[in-house]
């Protein structure tokens, strides 16, 4: 699954059924009595993965799964479509986290029931965009006119992939892409936004553009994905938004992070009411259970 499963009108509908689900929780504490979730983690993760456990227990329902490919038969050999296979005989509906690109895309074909890619490699987490759309959304009450900075990792950060394929559709929204020249967004992206005529520029300040933005989104440097730590420890504070920093923005920007946060982001920036980033997390609550109610057709 990923956003672009889904039109623009059915992300409204996604996006109103989970600010629903916010405002009258208790209307659907039942709807998933009798549903499991299964999470399958091959990668680490502490949102992503209890955020879906949390959703489907909120609805009502139960959840299995793992969060360490070792303690999967995977540490055996066995393959990604085997393991779907399987689990396709113990729950309802899947959220897969895999360190390699397209895995549960792999999963999803040979799956008797919905898989959610939760992360896949350095390609996409469309649930965080999922998750970034709404509080966009809910916060500024539509997703169109804006100009959003995205800053940090935009090689390696899947979380800003996903979002700049799924902004791209909605009206009027700039980009303003900030890196470190080894950390640019990927080609295709680019050629993709030259392709839609999307208006998008390149800047490795992140002062110099500051006061242009009404969204900025900082992102971690993925040390995960480096080829050599010399490299990470060159770029991995590159960037650190500090109170000083936030001097500069809009008194309505909003700053998002698909978190977690290493040190791109300083502790003192926290208090202040344009720090987005815990609500972001709330939001993606939110939004994991009005997904797993579409996608088992609940709603
Ligand atoms: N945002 C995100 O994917 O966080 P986790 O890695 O903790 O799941």
């Amino acid at each position: 699954m990923s956003p672009l499963d889904f039109t623009v009108e059915e992300l409204e509908n996604l996006f109103s059924l989970a600010n629903d689900i916010e405002h009258n929780m208790d209307k659907y504490a039942q709807k998933c009595v009798g549903k499991k979730l299964a999470t399958c983690f091959y990668e680490p993760s502490t949102r992503t993965r209890l955020s879906f456990e949390s959703a489907m227990l909120n609805l009502g329902g139960s959840v299995i799964g793992f969060s360490d490919a070792n303690s999967s038969s995977a540490s055996k050999g066995e393959s990604v479509s085997d393991t779907i296979r399987v689990i396709s005989c113990f729950a309802d509906i899947c959220a897969m986290r895999h360190p390699k690109e397209g895995a549960p895309m792999v999963a999803a074909s040979k799956s008797s029931i919905p898989v959610i890619n939760a992360g896949d490699g350095g390609h996409q987490h469309p649930t965080q965009t999922l998750t970034d759309l709404l509080t966009i959304r809910s916060l500024k009450g539509e997703i169109k006119d804006f100009t959003i900075g995205l800053c940090g990792d935009l090689k390696f950060g899947r979380t800003v992939h996903s979002l700049i394929n799924a902004l791209v559709r909605y009206p009027n929204i700039k980009f303003v892409f900030i890196s470190p020249p080894e950390l640019k967004v990927p080609d295709y992206i680019i050629s993709d936004l030259n392709e839609k005529n999307i208006e998008y520029k390149e800047v490795i300040s992140l002062d110099e553009v500051m006061s242009e933005l009404d969204f900025l989104y900082m992102t971690r440097v993925q040390r995960e994905r480096f080829f050599n730590e010399e490299d990470y420890v060159r770029l991995k504070d590159f960037y650190i938004l500090d109170s000083h920093k936030m001097e500069l923005a809009k008194k309505d920007m909003l700053v998002l992070h698909p978190l977690p946060r290493v040190n791109e982001i300083s502790v003192d920036v926290d208090d202040d009411p344009r720090a987005a980033y815990f609500k972001q997390v709330q939001y993606g609550v939110y939004v994991r259970m009005a997904l797993i109610l579409t996608l088992l057709e609940l709603v």
